[in-house]
């Protein structure tokens, strides 16, 4: 590893949104609260990215487990997203986001479907970045939909078929996935498009998780060297000027 920034910004920074339910119980809050606080987190997190030549943001907000929660805190949690988008939706605009959901929408209401249609189509002309929110999705659902999409059309199962079949085909995999709130675990996030990603834990609760904490994770990530699978020295080698003849 090198210890001098020496890679560009990422093109396309991941993030699971941990520790709300945390932040807010510290503060003897509902969990719900703690949600809420993601919000503007994120909205922060929007912006930064944004500002500082980030061109893909992928978030996750709700995953295909988290139906498993209290009643209360998935209702909240989908009353959080329609409400987020009816308000965030211009400022999004303002800011030149394009928004897109990948995941599941089948199974969800058509209250809910509808609004995620909507915020997709008045984004959809704005190119700064790019901001997937993954809503109903799990990393093994979306393999799983690619591999059946392929079967159903008869067409054979390879490495680059199942990638145009995944639901965040036409974006170049992350470069950084953060993780927040102190675990060390993907919790089934970009499990396919996360092979060759640089992994960042963070102790912050994502409320807490700031510009200057996406400053540090962004400056270590430039101080990686991304190898593929191939050796330092290969990564290193820089093409010798040809000799005159
Ligand atoms: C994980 O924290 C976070 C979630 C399950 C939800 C993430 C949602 C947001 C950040 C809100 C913004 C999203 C939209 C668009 C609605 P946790 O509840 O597991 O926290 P804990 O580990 O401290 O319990």
């Amino acid at each position: 590893m090198s210890t001098a920034l020496s890679a560009p910004v990422p093109h396309h920074i991941a993030i699971v949104m941990d520790g709300n339910g945390r932040w807010a119980q510290r503060r003897f809050l509902p969990r719900l609260a703690g949600h809420k606080q993601g919000v503007t987190a994120l909205r922060r997190c929007v912006q930064a990215c944004a500002q500082r030549g980030v061109a893909v943001l992928t978030v996750f907000a709700f995953s295909s487990e988290n139906w498993g929660r209290p009643a209360e805190e998935v209702t909240g949690l989908l009353d959080l997203l329609a409400l987020a988008l009816s308000r965030e939706v211009p400022q999004l605009c303002k800011d030149g986001v394009r928004v897109r959901f990948i995941g599941d929408r089948v199974s969800l209401s058509s209250r809910v479907r509808q609004g995620l249609e909507q915020a997709e189509a008045t984004t959809a002309h704005n190119s700064r970045l790019l901001l997937n929110i993954c809503f109903n999705y799990g990393g093994r659902w979306d393999i799983a939909q690619a591999a059946a999409t392929l079967a159903a059309r008869g067409e054979p199962i390879t490495e680059a078929s199942l990638n145009a079949a995944m639901a965040l085909s036409g974006v170049s995999d992350p470069d950084l996935l953060i993780r927040t709130g102190g675990e060390m675990r993907l919790s089934n996030f970009l499990l396919w498009q996360s092979a060759y990603s640089e992994l960042l834990f963070s102790d912050k609760l994502w409320p807490d998780f700031d510009e200057a904490a996406l400053d540090a994770a962004i400056a270590d990530y430039r101080t990686r060297e991304r190898r593929f699978g191939k050796t330092s020295e290969q990564v290193l080698a820089v093409p010798s000027p040809s000799l005159p003849a």
